[in-house]
């Protein structure tokens, strides 16, 4: 994958490389997941007190972020037992690329999203250290994407991401509340059934 290094937008900190995987190489990653989510299948992640989340979820990496009735973590295996893929090597070169060439992510986080899917306001937090930024990528429909603040609530801006951005939340951005509104469903072809898959890449130790 051809890498820019500068991104094109800033939206409070957070930095968006849009268009970066051109659509060929989108193709390739999407047969790679579809490889991870055969080893790892999809799984749909409840939170703690019990509410069904709209996204499927699964990982690759030596830990997988999963929630259940207890909470959300890192886990070394998958639901079933089975131990997490190997992270595509194309996400690992887009790590390399734009956050640390010596330090690869433990975990890709990858979530589908299908009609009417959505993620409410959050931080990611679950990780030991926050001077490591996380890295997402999207790939098929478009997303509402809502940045906010530290604390919760307060203004946010919004953007549309395309399959293919890429973003790095890093430095004051990396405990920044965000979300997704929601999809423009079936605005791309490039998952067979429709939707959106972000991948979010995390160091966690
Ligand atoms: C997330 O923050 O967990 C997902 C962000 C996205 O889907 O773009
Ligand atoms: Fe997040």
């Amino acid at each position: 994958m051809s890498v820019a290094r500068t991104p094109s937008v800033s939206l409070r900190g957070v930095q968006i490389y849009a268009g970066l995987i051109p659509s060929e190489a989108q193709e390739a990653l999407v047969a790679a997941l579809r490889e991870c989510a055969r080893q790892a299948p999809f799984f749909t992640p409840v939170t703690a007190s019990g509410k069904a989340m709209s996204v499927r979820m699964t990982s690759a990496g030596r830990l997988g972020w999963v929630t259940d009735r207890r909470g959300y973590r890192y886990e070394p295996r998958h639901p079933s037992g089975v131990a997490w893929p190997k992270i595509p090597d194309q996400v690992l070169t887009l790590w390399r690329d734009l956050v640390n060439a010596e330090r690869d992510p433990d975990c890709c986080l990858i979530n589908y999203y299908g009609e009417g899917s959505k993620m409410g306001m959050h931080q990611d937090r679950d990780e030991g250290d926050f001077n490591w930024p996380v890295l997402s990528v999207s790939l098929g429909d478009d997303a509402l994407f809502r940045v906010g603040n530290l604390e919760r609530g307060g203004k946010t801006e919004s953007i549309w991401l395309n399959s293919g951005d890429v973003l790095v939340m890093g430095g004051a951005a990396r405990l920044v509340h965000h979300g997704v509104d929601r999809l423009r469903f079936g605005s791309s072809t490039l998952l067979e059934k429709g939707g959106r898959i972000n991948l979010t890449c995390r160091v966690v130790a």
